[in-house]
């Protein structure tokens, strides 16, 4: 734990690829959650996060391991290990030691992420992560990503979403945004209207955003145009934290320059609110009893709901 920002860290479905940037064959090491991870994909496609080190003599099998068929190979002494990390071949046993299991992490694929679970003391999903509909159908432009790192804690980034007064104070919007927000066991969801001023008069849009455990968010825009922005955060160390939005736009009277502008000119809105964000984040120290007013947002409620994402003392 970090002495600025004293929370542990959540368990949960982490981000740690796209899906498109792993190919069937291929091994890649990365560091996240304060630790490396193997995540490979089978020639079968399947995607895995094990751990890096063999369970035999401790080569790391991101250095000269091989993919073949469904399994991975060691370089150093050619244990074979299947996706859920069983040991299925030595070239030059006779007999498997029962213990010669990789450590391996359950994995999915959803909307184009791949994501591992983490709990620290290995307990199973909790919950699952949906598929968020229309964002790679047909009339929705290629989705376009965009990273940022800050140092700071995903519950930090979780409380900014219900803060209220701050989209006014930081982000200069004209109102202090009014946000429905609910909680559901591991979904937060938060329902804004809003009205759009056009050369044609008001026109009545909506946001709507829904988490599922601290982890995946999807924000939903509608009223000019229909945008979406598939969140995810990891975070890599107790002191940095990765965010990865995917803005996917739903083609704007079928035109694709059209939505290209909007869609430009809307990411840009967003880059410029999470650098405002950003110098407040890394150096905010959080207070565990904060004296609030009655016009904050529900800073109690998102941390009783986040709450739940953080393991038991083992
Ligand atoms: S260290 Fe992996 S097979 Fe020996
Ligand atoms: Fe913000």
């Amino acid at each position: 734990m970090s002495e600025r920002i004293p929370l542990p860290m959540p368990f949960g479905w982490f981000r740690v690829s796209e899906s498109k940037d792993l190919e069937a064959g291929e091994i890649r090491t990365v560091h996240y959650l304060g630790e490396d991870f193997l995540l490979y994909r089978t020639e079968e496609g399947e995607a895995c996060v094990t751990d890096p080190y063999c369970p035999h003599l401790g080569a790391h099998l991101g250095y000269g391991g091989t993919i073949e068929g469904g399994n991975i190979r060691c370089p150093f002494h050619h244990w074979s290990f299947d996706s859920t990390g069983q040991c299925v071949d030595i070239p030059y046993a006779k007999r498997i030691p029962a213990k010669a299991q990789l450590k391996s992490y359950p994995t999915i694929e959803r909307n184009g992420i791949i994501f591992m679970w983490h709990h620290p003391h290995g307990v199973e999903p909790k919950w699952d992560l949906p598929e968020v509909e229309d964002w790679a159908t047909e009339g929705w432009l290629e989705p376009i990503y965009h990273t940022a790192v800050v140092r700071s804690h995903p519950q930090e980034m979780a409380e900014n979403v219900v803060d209220s007064p701050h989209f006014k104070f930081v982000h200069g919007t004209p109102d202090i945004p009014d946000k429905t927000f609910t909680f559901d066991e591991h979904i937060m969801r938060a329902y804004q209207g809003l009205t759009f001023t056009t050369p044609d008069g008001e026109l009545k849009g909506s946001v709507n955003i829904e988490t599922h455990g601290g982890s995946f968010g999807v924000t939903r825009f509608e009223g000019i145009g229909e945008t979406l922005m598939i969140i995810t955060g990891t975070p890599i160390d107790e002191e940095r934290h990765e965010s990865v939005i995917r803005f996917c736009f739903k083609l704007f009277e079928g035109s694709e320059e059209a939505t290209r502008g909007i869609g430009e000119a809307f990411i840009n809105e967003v880059i410029r609110q999470h650098s405002q964000d950003a110098p407040i984040w890394e150096h905010k120290k959080f207070h565990e009893n904060p004296v609030l007013c009655d016009g904050d947002g529900p800073i109690h409620s998102i941390r009783k709901y986040y709450k739940q994402f953080y393991p038991e003392p083992a």
